[in-house]
Parts: C-alpha cells; sequence; structure tokens
C-alpha cells in the first residue's frame, strides 16, 4: 500500500521558563491511501503538537530534538518554509477544532476560499462552488461573512478548505469538540463521506475513544507524548492498562489532570498512574510491533488478543 504520511523516531520538546520539557516522545507510525487512523488522549498528551509537527507549524518555543516526517515520501522537516508552504493545502491539510479562531470575521468565506484554492484560476469559482456543496452549503454563501454562520457550516467551510485542492493527507484536530451532538454526527458523516469519494489518508484526532474505535480503521492510544497502544477496532482488543481503563470507563473519557502528569523518560510513561505497575517497569519500555501494524508499549501485555 502507498504510504502518505510516515514519521520515524520522532521527538518534540518545548521550552518552558528556562528548561525544556519533553512533548513528543519516541513517535513511530504511518497512514496509508484511504486509511483513517485514529490517535486518542487526553488533554495536554501532545495530539496537537503531533498534527503541528507533521504540517511544520509548531509554535516558536517547539523544537524538533529528533526524528523524521515523511509526506508523499517527501522529508518535511529537511525542507525549507517556502517548499512547505507550496505543499500545505495542496499536499497535506489540516481542520482545527475551532473554526471560529480561523476564520477572518472582516472577509467574506469566498476570500477565504481563494485563499486556500492553489489550482487553476480560470477553475476557481467553479471548484470553490462545488467545494461548497459537496460539504452541504449554498453556492450563494461564497458572499456571506464567518458570523452569518452556525458553528457547524464553519466547520464545513474550514473542511471545503482542507479539501478543495484533494491533498493526498488530511488531518483533522478534534474537528467536532466545539460542536453539539447532531453536528458532530452530521461532520463525521460529512468526513467519511468525504474519505470514501478521495480516498486520502486521514489523521483523525479526538479524546473520544468511542467515536474512534467507529470510524477509525486503526487507533493509537497516546499518554503523556508517547504512543502506548495502536489497534485495530473490531479486530484486535487493545490491551495497554491505559486503553483499558479508557474502556473500562464504558469508553467515556477519563481525565487525569494535567498538572499530575510527570515526565520521566527512562520508566514506562504510564508508570504512575498505572495498577499493574512494578518495579520490572521501572525502565524504558519500548513499542513492540505486530506485522499487522499494531503494537503496544508494555512489558506485562504482549499480542493483542482478538476481540
Ligand atoms: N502554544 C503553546 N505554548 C506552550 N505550550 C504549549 C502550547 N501548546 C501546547 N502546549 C503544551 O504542550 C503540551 C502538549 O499540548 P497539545 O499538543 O496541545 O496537547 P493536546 O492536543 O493533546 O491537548 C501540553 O503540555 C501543553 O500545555
Ligand atoms: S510497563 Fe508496567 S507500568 Fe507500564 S503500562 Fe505496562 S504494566 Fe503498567
Ligand atoms: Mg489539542
Amino acid at each position: 500500500m502507498e504510504k502518505i504520511l510516515e514519521i520515524k523516531n520522532l521527538s518534540v520538546i518545548r521550552k518552558q521558563k528556562e528548561k525544556f520539557v519533553p512533548v513528543l516522545n519516541d513517535i513511530n507510525f504511518s497512514i496509508e491511501k484511504d486509511e483513517l487512523f485514529c490517535l486518542v488522549g487526553e488533554s495536554g498528551c501532545g495530539k496537537t503538537s503531533l498534527a503541528l509537527s507533521i504540517m511544520k507549524l509548531l509554535p516558536k518555543s517547539f523544537t524538533v530534538k529528533s526524528g523524521e516526517i515523511f509526506v508523499n515520501g517527501k522529508n518535511i522537516l529537511a525542507m525549507d518554509e517556502q517548499s512547505i508552504r507550496s505543499m500545505r493545502g495542496r499536499e497535506m491539510s489540516i481542520i482545527f477544532q475551532d473554526p471560529g479562531a480561523y476564520l477572518d470575521p472582516l472577509f467574506t468565506i469566498g476570500v477565504h476560499m481563494k485563499e486556500a484554492f492553489h489550482g487553476d484560476t480560470k477553475q476557481q469559482q467553479v471548484l470553490m462552488t462545488s467545494a461548497l456543496k459537496e460539504v452541504g452549503l449554498e453556492p450563494y454563501m461564497l458572499h456571506s461573512y464567518p458570523h452569518q454562520l452556525s458553528g457547524g457550516q464553519q466547520q464545513r467551510v474550514m473542511i471545503a478548505m482542507a479539501l478543495i485542492n484533494k491533498p493526498s493527507l488530511v488531518i483533522a484536530d478534534e474537528p467536532t469538540t466545539a460542536l453539539d451532538i447532531l453536528t458532530t454526527y452530521q461532520i463525521i458523516n460529512l468526513l467519511d463521506t468525504i474519505r470514501k469519494k478521495y480516498h486520502p489518508g486521514m489523521l483523525f484526532i479526538t479524546h473520544d475513544l468511542k467515536l474512534a474505535t467507529k470510524i477509525g480503521t486503526r487507533t493509537g492510544i497516546m499518554y503523556n507524548g508517547y504512543i502506548v497502544e495502536i489497534f485495530i477496532p473490531g479486530k484486535t482488543r487493545p490491551a495497554h492498562p491505559y486503553s483499558s481503563i479508557l474502556m473500562g470507563t464504558e469508553y467515556k473519557y477519563s481525565r487525569i489532570s494535567e498538572a499530575t502528569l510527570s515526565w520521566q523518560s527512562d520508566i514506562c510513561p504510564f508508570f504512575e498512574k498505572c495498577p499493574e505497575r512494578d518495579s520490572e517497569c521501572e525502565k524504558q519500555i519500548a513499542f513492540t510491533w505486530y506485522q499487522d501494524m499494531t503494537g503496544i508499549r508494555c512489558i506485562k501485555h504482549g499480542r493483542n488478543s482478538q476481540v
């Protein structure tokens, strides 16, 4: 299968006061064409930082310590700003959590969409109109201002902009968190329809494990900047103690406050909270991969059992 995204040994740190603190540690995974990889984890675990690393949009206080990111085989981290800018939108695009924060109230939807469009200008109007229709909006909305649209409609505009150039990688960072339940399901269905039509590789970030297992072809569980498990919903049962805790709360989001998270790179990242920890876990735990591209970072739980 064609690999759209490949991340190898990625570690990111950020400067906090005069110290550097880890944000992402030893991240390794890839996404193939037509795959919907869901990344699940609680607030502050590093999901957005991972998305921004791929887009090469990390804040200035963040530094990639090591690793490589390939999109369509191109080494993102080695590219200059001009080259990466020409890839954003065309080959990879991102849909953020809060569309209101990304749409400038002074400009119409049409102006925003023109900015996002990178194709033949002669086709611009036709393609902008069809992109709007594709996400269930009316063409007249090209003349509307962001405040004239509902939150759901604004997110549809963001999706239309993200997809207008048919990128091969689409990242959706909690695209429905700011929306009500009905609109959430409409947006999820829309993304699913679009995926089935254009077959991009999709990285869908959410804190909702139930949603992830429902829509994803593979699911990654993130904790404290580490991917602790990758499983295939409906095929392999998650086995990592953290995944089990998330599953045990009837898939409900179990928040462990950010302040309790601490960073010790030389022990299991889940050590502090793990009900099964013992002295054996007080060492670096490698991620064990299996042939079906699933895996786990735990010394006590091996091969995921079948569902
Ligand atoms: N712009 C920023 N400046 C400084 N620290 C940040 C910024 N954005 C996120 N962080 C910190 O980086 C860590 C990872 O955050 P983030 O990637 O946003 O997690 P998530 O998306 O999973 O909630 C957290 O400790 C968060 O407080
Ligand atoms: S390695 Fe040990 S502490 Fe870490 S998740 Fe597994 S059992 Fe828990
Ligand atoms: Mg986030």
